[in-house]
């Protein structure tokens, strides 16, 4: 009987794992990155194991440090997980976040769940990579920050969603509703009320914390109550939505040959945009919402039907 590396990796990712930063050196040579494999060993001393790719770019200076840090992150936190397994390198890292130091001088991420400031005490060669031991010299813990894990190759927390929070999301799927149905009696132009819906939606969703990186990224834990209602009004905006597109059709002045599911379409259009958005990014959400009206006007636009025509019925 064999046991594949598929099998193996298939159930590592049903395996929670807390999603850290492991942090080295300072100034302009601080390095870092994300890291699940990360284990409490023993308490007499107090150490701690990571387990590190050798291919990682930390992993040099981790030789040469001899010292590290993990940041346990907070499920607010999710932005710097992603930053720090990207394409951005090095000192840049650290662009965002709050750094401090304690003892060995390795960065310590302001508001993580725990900082564990260590001293390397042991290297385990194991294949492709190095289980660092480290003593723990000093640490640090936020008692209110709830972890960041990462299972089912995803982000989830631990964070029950509370009252304010549903209510919250309830509001701003609230209005984004209502904005689709003023929308939807502006002119006598759908195609015109359509975009003016897209502009206000992209908006509300750049500058709405509740409806979007909460709930959407940090995966709360809604109660089955709680999510039963927040869906139910999450399908009566896609009703509405449709209802304009289908006033569109009748009209005779946009196309969609199924208005349900270019409704769910411009939802992945615009509904997402706030994973992309940053406040003080190279575009403000009016330009991004005029950028999104031009696109969705093309997906919906009649002008181009003659191109269109013969595919139509293949593609629904
Ligand atoms: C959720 C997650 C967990 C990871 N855990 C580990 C880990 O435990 N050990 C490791 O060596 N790399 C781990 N990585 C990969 C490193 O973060 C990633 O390879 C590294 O940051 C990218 O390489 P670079 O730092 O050389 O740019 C993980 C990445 C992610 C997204």
């Amino acid at each position: 009987m064999t046991f594949s590396r598929e099998e193996f990796v298939g159930a590592m990712r049903r395996f929670p794992g807390a999603a850290n930063i492991i942090t080295t050196g300072t100034g302009d040579s601080r390095a870092g990155f994300t890291a699940t494999a990360c284990i409490s060993l023993t308490a007499d001393p107090p150490q701690v194991g990571v387990a590190v790719n050798r291919t990682v770019s930390s992993y040099p200076q981790l030789v040469e440090n001899g010292y590290f840090c993990i940041n346990t992150l907070a499920s607010d936190q999710l932005e710097l997980a992603s930053r720090f397994s990207g394409p951005i390198k090095g000192a840049q890292r650290f662009l965002e976040g709050k750094w401090t130091e304690l003892k060995t001088g390795a960065p310590v991420l302001e508001g993580a769940v725990v900082n564990l400031d260590c001293k390397v005490t042991n290297r385990l060669e194991l294949s492709t990579h190095t289980l660092f031991v480290g003593e723990v010299v000093a640490a640090r813990q936020a008692i209110d920050a709830k972890q960041l894990l990462y299972v089912d190759g995803d982000w989830a927390s631990l964070l029950p969603a509370t009252g304010r929070d549903v209510a919250g999301v309830m509001d701003g799927i609230h209005t984004v509703t209502s904005a689709v149905e003023r929308a939807s009696r502006l002119s006598d132009d759908p195609l015109a009320n359509l975009e003016a819906f897209v502009k206000e939606w992209t908006k509300i969703y750049t500058t709405t914390e509740a409806v979007t990186q909460k709930y959407m990224s940090a995966k709360l834990y809604v109660s089955p109550i709680d999510l039963q209602a927040l869906n139910a009004a999450g399908r009566e905006f896609d009703d509405r939505l449709t209802a304009l597109l289908a006033q569109g059709v009748e009209a005779g002045c946009l196309e969609a040959a199924d208005p349900r599911l270019t409704a769910y379409a411009i939802s992945g259009l615009v509904g997402w945009i706030h994973r992309w958005y940053r406040p003080d990014g190279r575009l403000s959400p009016e330009e991004i919402g005029q950028y999104l009206a031009v696109l969705v006007r093309k997906m919906v636009s009649c002008s181009d039907k003659t191109e269109t025509s013969g595919s139509r019925t293949g593609v629904i």
